[in-house]
């Protein structure tokens, strides 16, 4: 093998080992940096971040048709509006909630569906001031 093979494979093998060594170092960086108490990493829809937009009653019903339709579940507030037409148990359950207290509707039909509550999540708007 010529001198060129040789500088070859050694350059390869440096450029390797330069990726390997700022891989190690970006997850210790990681490691030794966990979040502060409090801190919040997100998982969750970015939605949750409405949670400090507040409604009152009279606010949500207001939107009780099927174009706007807000409704409450647990004192929380959800924007039903895009979720209508989706709903796998039909736009006609969904659209009697408009503007309403729907806690007691959804608790009895999804209270144990995770999938129910998760959707729900990605579609919440703000809390209830009252
Ligand atoms: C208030 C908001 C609601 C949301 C976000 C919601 C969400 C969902 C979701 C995500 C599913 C699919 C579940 C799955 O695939 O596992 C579903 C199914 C269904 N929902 Fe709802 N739902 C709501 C209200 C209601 C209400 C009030 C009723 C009945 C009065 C209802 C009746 C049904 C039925 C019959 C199904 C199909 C069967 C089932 O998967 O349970 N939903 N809903």
């Amino acid at each position: 093998m010529n001198n060129k093979v040789y500088w070859l494979i050694g350059g390869i093998i440096v450029i390797i080992g330069i990726v390997l060594v700022s891989r190690w170092t970006t997850r210790e960086a990681q490691r030794n940096n966990p979040p502060a108490d409090g801190q919040v990493i997100r998982t969750s829809p970015a939605s949750e971040e409405n949670i400090g937009v507040l409604f009152t009653r009279s606010d949500v019903a207001t939107h009780n048709s099927a174009t706007s339709c807000y409704a409450i579940v647990s004192g929380t507030v959800y924007d039903l509006t895009s979720w209508i037409g989706k709903h796998p148990g039909g736009p006609e359950k969904i659209i009697p909630l408009c503007g309403t207290d729907a806690t007691a509707a959804f608790s009895k039909q999804h209270g144990s569906s995770t999938k129910a509550t998760t959707t729900l999540a990605s579609l919440l708007i703000g809390s209830l001031s009252q």
